[in-house]
């Protein structure tokens, strides 16, 4: 007999989950690692690249993650357990789970560091330093272990409030304002840089590619991208997948989601490049790119205080409903286990985080000599672990059991009626390309 574990209760409707889920991809890694690698890859094609990415390998693994998700209508690590039990898989399977519950953990605590520092820039700018230029500003913040530890408290605290409310009630609820509120924000900064800013040359610089510049190196960095920027990987989009309604169909949903997160990181860059070049500042300045580059531009420009303060307001928004659900696969393993309440379980877990994040705030600072792991400092090691080993790892092993190993009759019942050359063309990916690609990642970025 199989143990009873706790049901977590669905979402009404169809547009949360599809709200959730693209709150879920849409944060840093669009607003402000899209523009930035965009920009120091040499735009155009990299965009390109990216694009064939998200299409080739992150929508056939989110319509897995959501097939395997609310087939078992549990955690990543019961949900990959059961799937695999009722497909005379093994239970192994389940580490798939804990690896990305583990990756989940690792990322929320530098993303809660850096999602702190968009906080800590809502007052920065509105209520600009009259003497410092924007890169010493930058760097008074993070030489500060106070200040980005109290930023990185704050947004952990916002985090862990949302996610213990529950399911419906917190995240449910928090992403019915929060993702029209952001959509409305970047479609404004979008309008304002296109009357204020050189938005032709943007235009040149996004979308005209020039292959001079590609590498193997401008790939890899594109799948990476794209892979982040979906939540593919470690069980975000799996444990979103529970609470989805059965009714909803999850092949043109992953395609819905996945054209919100493209189009977020497509408006961004609309949205910052204009400002950059119309102030002739540098498109590969890196990852300072919005914090430096983007204040400078609102010190200058008329509006300035009151433009920077809601565009860090979005950033913080978009950062804080990825977050939610970079906690959410433990708090669900946990609180459906029993082990804990999901109130508990979310103060461990985000306590655990937070902890981990000191180290990260640190590494700007006092540790910025010390190595956690050869030539990486804290911060570095962290996102080399997570992002580079444990995500690709996920990814890859979840597109070879649905391809590969479960059962083709629960794979129907979930994908419901398509058309049957899309249903071929997403077995096709997920069978070879997706594998076969992500492992090339994997490999090269081991190496
Ligand atoms: N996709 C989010 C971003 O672009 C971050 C994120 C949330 C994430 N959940 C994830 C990344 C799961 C990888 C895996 O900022």
């Amino acid at each position: 007999m199989e143990k009873k574990l706790k049901s977590h209760g669905a979402w009404i409707g169809k547009w949360t989950f599809i709200l959730a889920a693209t709150g879920s991809a849409v944060g840093l890694g669009n607003i402000w690692g899209f523009p930035y690698k965009a920009g120091t890859n040499g735009g155009g094609a990299f965009v390109l690249i990216y694009l064939l990415c998200i299409v080739m390998i992150g929508v056939p693994i989110m319509i897995s993650e959501i097939i395997i998700g609310r087939r078992a209508g549990n955690s990543p690590i019961n949900a990959m357990k059961r799937t695999a039990l009722d497909s005379n898989s093994s239970s192994l399977w389940r580490l798939v789970g804990w690896s990305g519950i583990t990756a989940g953990v690792l990322i929320l605590s530098f993303y809660s560091v850096i999602a702190g520092i968009c906080l800590n820039y809502i007052f920065i700018a509105a209520f600009p330093s009259e003497v410092l230029t924007s890169s010493d500003q930058f760097g008074a913040v993070i030489a500060s272990p106070l200040n980005l530890l109290f930023w990185h408290t704050v947004f952990m605290l916002l985090t862990f409030l949302i996610v213990s409310a529950g399911v419906k009630n917190g995240i449910g609820r928090m992403v019915k304002i929060l993702m029209p509120m952001l959509g409305f924000l970047l479609i404004f900064m979008v309008i304002y840089a296109m009357f204020n800013g050189a938005f032709v040359r943007t235009l040149e610089f996004l979308f005209a590619p020039d292959f001079s510049s590609v590498t193997a190196e401008t790939f890899l960095s594109a799948m990476g991208q794209a892979f982040f920027s979906l939540s593919l990987g470690m069980g975000s989009i799996m444990a979103y997948g529970a609470y989805m309604p059965k009714d909803q169909k999850v092949v043109p949903t992953s395609f819905t989601v996945a054209s919100l997160d493209t189009l977020v990181a497509m408006l961004a860059g609309l949205a910052i490049f204009p400002i950059i070049f119309v102030f002739n500042l540098e498109p590969n300045s890196g990852p300072g790119l919005v914090f430096v580059s983007m204040l400078s531009a609102f010190n200058q420009m008329q509006f300035g205080q009151i433009i920077g303060t809601f565009f860090f307001i979005l950033l913080s928004i978009a950062a804080l409903s990825s977050s939610i659900s970079l906690l959410e696969p433990g708090v669900a393993y946990l609180s459906e286990e029993g082990f804990l309440s999901r109130k508990y379980a979310a103060l461990a877990i985000s306590l655990f985080a937070w902890s981990l994040g000191i180290g990260t705030a640190l590494s700007f600072n006092l540790l910025s000599e010390f190595n956690l792991t050869p030539g990486r400092n804290f911060l570095d090691s962290m996102d080399f672990i997570a992002n580079q080993i444990l995500l690709p790892l996920g990814g890859m092993m979840i597109a070879i059991f649905v391809g590969w190993f479960m059962n083709k009759e629960l794979i129907t019942n979930e994908v419901g009626y398509i058309n049957p050359i899309i249903y071929k063309l997403w077995r096709f990916f997920i069978k070879y390309i997706a594998p076969i690609s992500v492992a090339s990642i994997f490999i090269s970025q081991i190496l």
